[in-house]
């Protein structure tokens, strides 16, 4: 068993982590729309990423015997004016999860449950990668997207971008 406040923030988190897919797709699809196929693809990896971290929640509450609530996702309604404030609302974005990360460990460090605490441990590493990730694509932004050419050789940079099951990493 899970204390049941940790148990339910795992939940809720579950949907906000699927909720980032959807939002980092949305992304995609706005790059796509741009013509900036190496942009699209960094974000439909940090959307596959983002299923990930869902489906490993879920399967830590399976794993401890609990029924596991999916629920709506909301729809993306961000608009954005142009490229750069995209990667900024990643950037504010993965802050968020960040905080909503530590605030399970803080539940689960309040109901003293080990368990919890390991299993979350990988996410709190995970956030620090995240936000980093989300920074240096901001720094290359603003170095890279001075002119057509550099934006250019950025986009294809980021078409590299691969996704790496959390399991095998
Ligand atoms: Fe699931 Fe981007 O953190």
């Amino acid at each position: 068993m899970i204390n049941e406040k940790v148990a339910k923030l795992v939940n809720e988190q579950v949907n906000k982590e699927f909720y980032s897919a959807y939002l980092y797709l949305d992304f995609a699809n706005y790059f796509e729309d741009e013509g900036l196929d190496g942009f699209a693809n960094w974000y439909f990896i940090q959307a596959q990423e983002e299923m990930d971290h869902a489906l490993k929640m879920r399967k830590y509450l399976i794993d401890n015997g609990l029924h596991v609530q999916l629920d709506a996702i909301a729809k993306p309604n961000k608009v954005f004016k142009n490229h750069t404030e995209v990667l900024e609302a990643g950037l504010e974005h993965e802050r968020y999860v960040t905080s909503l990360i530590n605030a399970i460990y803080d539940a689960a460090f309040d109901a003293r449950e080990y368990k919890s605490m390991q299993f979350l441990d990988w996410f709190v590493k995970e956030q620090v990668e995240e936000e980093k990730n989300a920074e240096d694509l901001l720094k290359k932004m603003a170095i890279f997207s001075k002119d057509s050419k550099g934006l250019y050789s950025l986009n294809q940079e980021l078409k590299g971008r691969t996704f790496t099951p959390s399991a095998n990493e």
